[in-house]
């Protein structure tokens, strides 16, 4: 088993590549995504939408090492994916929190699995429940709290195993808008202080355009009779702490929405 040296270690943010991936679901007719080829930059942001059923969770499913490709390569800090591993911390939209242990023992338990000492553990995971508000209620069960707060739980326990790559699916999506925009700030903070790598699939385009350094607009799929495959990506060249009324936030929304909707039209 892998031993951490020291809690000094710091988060090294992994570049992600993928060339010409395809996945076909036994028993299928099809792929279910096919074609796939994206060389993410260590640190980068990248969000990745589309019409159900084109293929998002696949891929985050194979990039978190719970799916294997049926074609094509990938690889995360030049390693291929041999299978899930904790350079990678997954985060979905049903929290997974271990619901007989506290907050600070589910933040605690990829540390104590590495094999760290007593004190470590103690250090990041007060770090790490400190980086997303959390301190006070370290003693709660998960049941006890908000599920915006649970999700923050589930942030703060892979930031606690400081992954290269963050996978996030839909993690906002069970919650309410208002603590979802507060949640997407604190992500956008996190993500600036840790400098880790990001890929995270959503429904929101507003909620792609104010995270992503670049939005991978995905279409096609077996309700469209084609594999899952990338449209477009496109760069977001707009400031931090971005403003979601501004008139270029809005440009680049209608464009993604449109080149959705696009997809959905030729398709059908
Ligand atoms: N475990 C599975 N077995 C068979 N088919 C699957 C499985 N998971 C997903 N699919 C199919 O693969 C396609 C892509 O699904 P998914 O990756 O979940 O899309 P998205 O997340 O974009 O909605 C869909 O047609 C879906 O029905
Ligand atoms: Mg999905």
């Amino acid at each position: 088993m892998k031993i951490y040296s020291t809690r000094r270690r710091p988060h090294r943010p992994a570049r992600i590549v993928l060339e010409e991936l395809g996945k076909r679901y036994p028993g299928a007719p099809g792929y279910a995504m096919d074609g796939i080829s994206l060389d993410i930059a260590a640190g980068e942001f990248v969000c990745v939408v589309g019409a159900s059923g084109c293929g998002k969770s696949t891929l985050l499913r194979i990039l978190a090492g719970f799916e294997t490709a049926s074609r094509g390569a990938v690889a995360v800090g030049d390693e291929p994916i041999a299978g899930p591993g904790p350079d990678r911390g997954v985060v979905f939209q049903d929290y997974g929190l271990f619901p007989w242990l506290t907050v600070a023992e589910n933040v605690a338990y990829g540390p104590k699995q590495a094999g760290m000492t007593r004190d470590d553990i103690r250090e990041i995971t007060d770090r790490c429940l400190d980086t997303v508000g959390l301190g006070r209620v370290r003693d709660s069960f998960p049941h006890q709290l908000s599920g915006g707060m649970q999700q923050r739980v589930a942030i703060a326990r892979v930031l606690a195993n400081r992954p290269a790559v963050l996978l996030m699916d839909e993690p906002f999506g069970a919650l309410d808008a208002l603590t979802r925009t507060g949640m997407q700030a604190e992500l956008a903070r996190i993500h600036r202080d840790s400098g880790v790598t990001v890929v995270f699939v959503t429904h929101s385009v507003e909620e792609a355009v104010y995270l992503s350094d670049r939005v991978v607009v995905m279409a096609g799929g077996a309700a469209h009779g084609s594999a899952g495959h990338v449209r477009e990506v496109i760069g977001i060249d707009l400031p931090r702490e971005r403003e979601v009324t501004a008139p270029e936030f809005n440009a680049y929304k209608r464009r993604i929405d449109a080149l959705i909707h696009e997809g959905e039209r030729s398709a059908a």
